[in-house]
């Protein structure tokens, strides 16, 4: 475990294993930015030779580590590259703290004086260095070669006593550990992390959050496989019937006092997807564990929402299913009855996750909250149209504009897609149900699958991301976004809540 502490205090007198240092690059060459200022002064007319000798020129993600033989009261001094001065944004500092958590392999205390002027700084810095060092290590032997993690963890900022950095700070913290529990349970082998022990895994979070004193008050209730027939969940059912592992619904609930405005969030819960009997080939399926990050995401916002007491009533629902073969499975042509009579013509078993979805947005909808949103990995269409690191916001236009804004608080990209006038025509296209789950277009599928989900929103302003890309890193670490699971989306849903207080 790791504490984090804020403090106003110089980089150069404070007594760390490591000091982290930020420096942009300039065409006068690189200048320590702003929080190094003590540590540039205790070097004075040095620093600029020792930056030529270690050829540092302060771009974007650059590092070095420098013995500082008693220049600042810390033995080592850590660089990293903050690329040119006007890319000083949250986003940027953001990232390069990222940079240098895992630049820090050997430090039982880190003191970071990096840019942290602002409250947004602050949290960048808090967030970039706790999820930079993100490590998934449960299947190790050996969990941490040539790395301890720092036990102590000190972010330098000159408005460290302010009120609102503070809360910045802890803000930070809170979001962190919840993108993190996400990260986690996506990175869990599918073969571990089956419905039933998703289900069970977000049931013991909820009891941690909700126990001791001045614990949140947080509602949980999951339905099996009889309840959900009982419900008539006729789409999370029809995926789950492949799978050994039957389907669950958990449903999160947090109503603080006074609470006016009520907002349902609903995540896609694939622990597997294999695509089922149209399916996958072999290198699409490989990373298909990360087909309930949506899931994740919603039950993660939902506890970071209780955990910082924000006055909206939220309610969070995560349909899960293992999308399977077998004797019991689905077949392309079966049509489905989702909650409410809706009839779908189902005729690609790849295209599960609006399906399960289907029915939660019924129940969802059922509740008449003020708005809903999902999350869900839900088409390759949308990673075809904005790349990987990008999600696809799509529905009514004050939903998508606040979850634009949302995304721009906590640092996340999107970028909203339409729904075009064509897509209800094809939605409704079908010969034999009341509507098609696919029609085996290629064009538009992310927005097929977004016109498809509005079929079940009853009208209540919706809004739909499609997190296929970013909420997954089959690559190498960037920034703070570690290799796997990524937790995008639990501070975006979090910020969204908090504008409608
Ligand atoms: N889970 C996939 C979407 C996906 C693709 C997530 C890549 C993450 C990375 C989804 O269930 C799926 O298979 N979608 C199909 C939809 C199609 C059959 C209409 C797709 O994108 O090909
Ligand atoms: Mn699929
Ligand atoms: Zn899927």
């Amino acid at each position: 475990m790791t504490t984090y502490t804020l403090r106003n205090a110089s980089p150069a007198k404070t007594r760390c294993d490591a000091v982290v240092v930020g420096v942009t690059s300039s065409k006068k060459g690189p200048v320590v930015a702003t929080g190094g200022g003590d540590v540039a002064k205790a070097y004075g007319r040095r620093l600029a030779p020792l930056l030529a000798t270690l050829g540092f020129t302060g771009k974007d993600g650059e590092t070095a580590k420098v013995p500082t033989g008693g220049t600042i009261k810390s033995p080592l001094l850590v660089l990293v590259g903050l690329g040119e001065e006007r890319a000083l944004t949250p986003v940027g500092v953001r990232r390069a703290a990222g940079v240098a958590a895992r630049t820090v392999t050997n430090a039982a205390s880190v003191a970071i004086a990096l840019p942290a002027d602002s409250p947004e700084l602050v949290r960048a810095v808090t967030e970039g260095f706790a999820l930079g060092g993100y490590t998934f290590t449960e299947y190790k032997t050996d969990p941490k070669p040539g790395r301890t993690d720092a036990g102590e963890v000190v972010v330098l900022s000159e408005q460290a006593r302010k009120k609102d950095t503070v809360a910045a700070f802890e803000r930070a913290r809170a979001v962190t550990a919840c993108v993190a529990g996400a990260r986690h349970w996506v990175n869990l082998p599918a073969g571990d992390l089956t419905p039933p022990v998703f289900a069970d895994a977000v049931v013991a979070a909820h009891k941690e959050l909700t126990s001791g004193r001045g614990a949140p008050k947080v509602g949980i209730t999951v339905w099996d496989e009889q309840k959900l027939a009982a419900e008539g969940c006729g789409g999370i059912l029809a995926v789950g019937k492949g799978s050994e592992a039957p389907p669950r619904l958990v449903k999160l609930t947090w109503e603080p006092k006074g609470a006016t405005r009520h907002v349902a969030l609903v995540g896609k819960g694939i622990t597997y997807d294999s695509g089922g009997y149209t399916i996958k080939p072999p290198a699409s399926m490989l990373h298909m564990k990360e087909d309930m990050a949506g899931a994740a995401t919603v039950v993660q916002a939902l506890f970071l929402i209780a955990q910082l007491n924000l006055p909206v009533r939220v309610t969070a629902w995560a349909p899960m299913a293992e999308n399977m073969i077998s004797g019991a499975a689905m077949r392309p042509g079966d049509v489905l009855t989702i909650r409410g009579g809706t009839t779908v013509e189902m005729t690609n078993t790849d295209a599960e996750g609006r399906l399960i979805l289907a029915d939660a947005l019924v129940l969802a909808a059922e509740e008449k909250p003020d708005t809903i949103v999902d999350i869900a990995t839900l088409t390759g269409a949308m990673v075809v149209a904005l790349g990987e690191r990008m999600a696809g916001v799509m529905g009514a236009d004050d939903v998508v504009a606040g979850l634009r804004a949302a995304a721009d608080a906590a640092g996340e990209a999107v970028w909203p897609m339409p729904i075009p006038d064509e897509m209800r025509e094809r939605v409704t296209s079908s010969k034999v149900a009341d509507i098609a789950q696919h029609d085996w277009v290629r064009w538009g599928g992310g927005l097929f699958a977004a016109a498809f989900l509005r079929e079940f929103t009853d009208g209540i302003p919706w809004g739909h991301v499609d997190i296929a890309g970013p909420g997954f890193n089959p690559g190498g670490v960037h920034g703070y976004t570690t290799s796997g699971g990524t937790g995008f989306g639990v501070a975006t849903l979090m910020e969204y809540v908090a504008a409608q207080a």
